[in-house]
């Protein structure tokens, strides 16, 4: 079977800085809340999916080496697209000079692991260049008057190309796409309002499904926790990600994060902890990588790979 490889990786972040700090100046909360709570010490706010987007894309293309006329589709994974159509990816597509197919989806926090899942498919299917984008613009939907979800959310995109791999045992070793719609009022935005989400409930089922997807991959791959060299798992909250490492029995130091300046990105996320571990000399090549989101919906993706070409 070809494996879809990650061949290219960009990253941007929201224009202003919004320190927890700055947050205390009107909400009735503090740092010391909020980074013992989360962990997140500040966020970045600004800027369009279009722009956030492109930027990570032209980024991700030329690590790549590739021009943008040579990709084959462009999936990008929003829940707060610029416009309801069209598409985010429609106007990403003709910024960068594209030519290809080009959609949306909307699986929230789950989007961007949904995205690399269906790359892989369509590279097995015959494709050659996919771009696969996680672009949110929460700051849009945030209450800012609300301490409960204002001190979480965050602006970012990432992006990443997929090739096929030139070795057989690099790339894309299983995936999961998962959903529990049952849970679907738990983290919910309504048209013309703002989020509104049961934070408590949320983690205890962000916990429990990331913890399923990431062991059903694992299985699918025969592979075993112990095997595992990195988790980027989506950057909610640091306590989700501690209890959920915790409870696959993974050291804790294999966890990438970059909420800690990001806040919650929701799509972006994955792509943004991803680049911040490269960057940090955390994964390298035959590393055994876990992603796994989990987001509104409730929405659940793990896809595991073997980073590399
Ligand atoms: N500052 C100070 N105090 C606060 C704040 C704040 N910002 N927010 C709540 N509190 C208070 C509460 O009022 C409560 O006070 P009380 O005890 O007097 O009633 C106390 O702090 C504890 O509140 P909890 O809600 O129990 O705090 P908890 O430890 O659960 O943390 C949090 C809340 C951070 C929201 C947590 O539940 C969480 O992260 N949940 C998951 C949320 C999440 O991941 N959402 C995104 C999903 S991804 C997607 O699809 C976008």
């Amino acid at each position: 079977m070809t494996r879809a490889a990650i061949t290219g990786l960009g990253t941007a972040r929201g224009h202003k800085v919004v320190t927890n700090h700055d947050l205390a100046q009107t909400l009735d909360t503090s740092d010391e809340w909020i980074v013992e709570r989360t962990g997140i010490h500040e966020r970045r706010v600004g800027g369009s999916c279009l722009e956030l987007g492109g930027q990570a894309a032209k980024i991700a293309l030329k690590q790549a080496e590739i021009d943008a006329t040579e990709l084959d589709l462009i999936i990008c994974s929003t829940c707060t697209p610029d416009q309801v159509f069209p598409a985010v990816s429609n106007r990403i597509q003709n910024e960068l000079g594209a030519s290809c197919g080009a959609f949306d989806l909307n699986a929230a926090c789950s989007g961007f692991t949904y995205g690399v899942s269906l790359a892989q498919s369509q590279i097995t299917a015959g494709m050659e260049r996919v771009l696969v984008i996680g672009v949110d613009t929460l700051s849009r939907f945030t209450d800012w008057d609300d301490r409960s979800t204002a001190i979480l959310f965050g602006d970012g995109a990432g992006a990443v190309v997929l090739e096929p791999a030139i070795r057989d045992d690099r790339g894309v070793l299983s995936t999961y796409m998962g959903s529990e719609g049952r849970f679907a009022d738990l983290l919910i935005c309504d048209f013309g309002d703002y989020i509104k989400m049961d934070g408590k409930e949320v983690f205890r089922q962000a916990v429990r499904v990331m913890v399923s997807a990431s062991q059903r991959v694992l299985a699918d791959a025969g592979l075993e926790a112990s095997d595992v060299a990195a988790v980027i798992p989506h950057q909610a909250n640091f306590r989700i990600i501690e209890s959920a490492m915790k409870r696959l029995d993974i050291p804790l130091e294999k966890a990438a994060t970059v909420l800690e300046t990001t806040g919650n990105t929701s799509s972006a996320s994955i792509p943004l902890a991803m680049d911040e571990a490269v960057s940090k000399g955390a994964i390298n090549d035959g590393d055994v990588v876990l992603l796994v989101g989990f987001g509104a919906g409730m929405s659940v993706a793990a896809a595991l790979l073997r980073w590399g070409q």
